[in-house]
């Protein structure tokens, strides 16, 4: 229902996202579109790039008077930095004199694959798209949704659990008391008392010319019961939620609630027991299944934690072989973030957002925003919300 196509260069003069499917009538302000660009450009451990980029996004199609039409919304994120590579990744005409060609490709990257893949002799022209930068159009798509989401009353957001060896707790803490808490941590880390061991480790860590990864869990409340399907394999809400997340670079593993600790945990202690709640309501004595059953959302919050790995780019480079001459040389080195974890759950948050409404759309209707709110009001009411 609900489709998303980006498009642009690392370096490029912009990057593009249409979104298609989402209904007419919800309103979308400047605001709403810059906010997550902005949480996704902070972070301890970020490289030069942030103070760069500074992303706003351009409401070019879709809307009217801060209103969504039903139609295709269009966004333009522009490349701040383009004039001083407006020379080396100009669309058309020719390259520059002396242009200097990228011949050594680093591991961990598309760098050699995409080498390989498409020929080409600079690997500038794989690594220019392959690059997380693209991630900002989807942060900028993730807002629309996210828009969405509210009308709904579902919140979305993400904290990081760990950075390197350091691990955050959160017991005992409430949603909103972990939100509130992440937003205010240049780490999106609800623990302040671990802050310091992040930091410490990230510090560690571009002193000796090195990267490193982390965890982080993206938390979607207020999350009806009944989106997504049994009935298939790929209309099943779990695998949506998880191939979203997995699509993010450097994500290497996601798990839903419980996740691996659910194979080694018994059965009596692993499911959810449903119990009657004060109004009669039935809810459930855990949230191990984190939100979701069968495919389907099940009304309690919706839990995703994914790990990221350390950046693959370097400044100590790791070994590699230059391509033209076949010889051993360390990898090519660009600007580059140290930790990106905190980022990385921003970009997840918006992923998370689009397959949400997706599946909202779903169940509630895509036409107008009146028509779902009523279709909305009616299931609330039958099922007792
Ligand atoms: C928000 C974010 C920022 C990133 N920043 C960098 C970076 O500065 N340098 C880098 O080499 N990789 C960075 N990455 C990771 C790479 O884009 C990614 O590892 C690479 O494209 C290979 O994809 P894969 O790790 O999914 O296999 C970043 C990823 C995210 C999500």
């Amino acid at each position: 229902m609900l489709r998303l196509l980006t498009a642009g260069e690392s370096h490029g003069q912009a990057l593009l996202a249409i979104v298609d499917g989402l209904p007419a009538g919800l309103h979308i302000s400047q605001e709403d579109l810059d906010r997550d660009l902005r949480r996704r450009q902070l972070g301890y451990g970020r490289g030069k790039r942030m103070e760069i980029e500074q992303d706003r996004a351009r409401l070019l199609s879709g809307a009217r008077f801060g209103k969504t039409l039903g139609t295709p919304i269009a966004l333009l994120i522009e490349n701040r930095d383009w004039p001083s590579w407006q020379d080396k990744m100009n669309p058309l005409g020719s390259p520059p004199e002396g242009l200097e060609e990228m011949k050594i490709p680093r591991p961990g990257h598309a760098d050699l694959a995409g080498h390989l893949k498409f020929g080409f002799s600079d690997l500038r022209e794989v690594l220019e798209r392959a690059s997380a930068r693209e991630t900002a159009a989807r942060v900028a798509a993730g807002a629309v949704a996210r828009r969405l989401l509210r009308e709904f009353g579902i919140e979305v957001f993400s904290h990081v659990l760990s950075i390197g060896p350091a691990k955050a707790s959160v017991e005992g803490l409430q949603w909103e008391e972990i939100h509130k808490r992440a937003e205010a941590s240049d780490l999106r880390c609800a623990d302040s008392s671990v802050e310091k061991k992040m930091k410490a480790a990230i510090d560690q860590a571009q002193q000796k010319g090195d990267t490193i990864g982390g965890t982080f869990q993206v938390v979607a409340w207020g999350v009806p019961p009944g989106l997504g399907s049994y009935s298939q394999w790929d209309r099943r809400l779990d695998g949506r939620l998880a191939g979203a997340l997995m699509s993010v670079p450097a994500i290497k593993g996601v798990e839903i609630g419980l996740g691996f600790h659910t194979a080694a945990t018994p059965g009596s202690q692993a499911h959810d027991e449903i119990v009657k709640g004060e109004k009669g309501q039935l809810l459930r004595a855990t949230n191990n299944a984190g939100g979701l059953e069968a495919g389907l959302t099940n009304g309690e919050p919706i839990l995703l934690q994914a790990a990221m790995k350390p950046i693959p780019t370097l400044s100590q480079p790791l070994a590699s072989v230059n391509l033209k001459t076949g010889e051993p040389a360390p990898a090519a080195k660009e600007r580059a973030d140290v930790c990106a974890v905190p980022a990385a759950g921003v970009v997840a948050e918006a992923m998370c957002c689009l397959i949400l409404a997706d599946a909202i759309m779903e169940k509630f209707g895509s036409d107008t925003i009146q028509e779902m709110k009523r279709a909305w009001e009616n299931y609330r009411k039958k099922a007792g919300l």
